[in-house]
């Protein structure tokens, strides 16, 4: 069975820790789910970690689609939450209502993501209205990292520090159903969680939130143009995929793959025939080339 927003939230009043990993393929997904974390963020991370971009901001609706239909195809138990991409949910509240509903309806994903606070609250209520289920995601917010000054801490001064939970208590209220808090001091994240029912899921937010989330290429050591402070690599893949890829290039080369093993046998009969001069085929072939050469 599907895990629902509902499930989410009785494992806060149960205390359960709530996991949550991104995937951005089916094989991933599979893999995920099969590990029963309860939900998948289809994270526009994946602009940097899967597409190669410097950040956030060139994604689009048509990767993120694309990449939650891979997604939904692989995870058969898990919630599958879809991350709206900039400015397609800010612009207006039409916009965020369609591009929702393509996550939904065409992605198959049973939730959308989208970051900030006060500034995205109707967005937050129209949607939840519409029956689409929100989860929030304040802190470092990638999206913004123009306005915030790169991927810097959120919410070590007080100014900041009251702006947060006041916007965690906002999202509540319009109905998201939890909520990402991303890089703010473990403190703080403690103390947001404390004052909200719904789960809190932190990454960098330190040990105090409800639930913990990490982008799978960082637990999975694939991404290694940089690995963020609070990632841990649990193994290390891209020195082994990069070892395989050498071993097979070498293995080409020196004619070592393929073997027999990996070939596709038949009868030599049928050879024998293809080759002899009077097979039909063969000899309407050598007609043909000769009256091109004669051109
Ligand atoms: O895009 C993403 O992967 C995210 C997580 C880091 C929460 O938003």
């Amino acid at each position: 069975m599907r895990v629902t927003i509902t499930d989410i939230k009785q494992m806060k009043q149960r205390g359960e820790k709530i996991l949550m990993l991104t995937a951005y393929d089916y094989v991933t997904a599979r893999m995920v789910d099969e590990a029963d974390v309860p939900v998948i963020l289809v994270g526009d991370s994946l602009g940097m970690v899967m597409l190669g971009y410097d950040s956030t901001i060139p994604v689009t609706m048509e990767d993120m689609i694309h990449h939650t239909k891979a997604v939904v195809r692989g995870a058969k138990n898990a919630l599958v939450v879809g991350d709206m991409p900039f400015m397609t949910y800010q612009i207006s509240l039409p916009d965020a209502l369609s591009n929702a509903t393509r996550f939904i309806q065409e992605g198959g994903a049973q939730a959308v993501k989208l970051e900030g606070g006060e500034a995205v609250a109707e967005q937050v209520r129209r949607l939840v209205a519409c029956g689409i289920p929100v989860m929030g995601h304040l802190g470092l917010t990638p999206q913004s990292i123009h306005q915030l000054g790169g991927f810097k801490a959120q919410g070590r001064v007080a100014t900041e520090a009251g702006r947060l939970l006041n916007d965690a208590l906002i999202l509540q209220e319009d109905g998201a159903f939890a909520i990402v808090l991303e890089c703010t001091p473990a403190p703080l994240s403690e103390l947001i969680t404390s004052k909200l029912t719904i789960p809190t899921i932190g990454i960098g937010a330190g040990p105090g939130c409800d639930g913990q989330v990490q982008v799978i290429s960082d637990v999975l050591g694939l991404y290694t143009d940089f690995v963020p402070r609070h990632a841990k690599q649990y193994a290390r893949l891209a020195g082994e995929m990069k070892n395989a890829i050498t071993a097979y290039a070498s293995e080409v080369r020196s004619l070592a793959f393929p073997t027999q093993e990996h070939s596709i046998t038949m009868d030599s009969g049928i050879i024998a025939e293809l080759k002899a001069e009077s097979n039909p085929a063969v000899i309407a072939s050598e007609a043909k080339q000769s009256r091109a050469k004669q051109s």
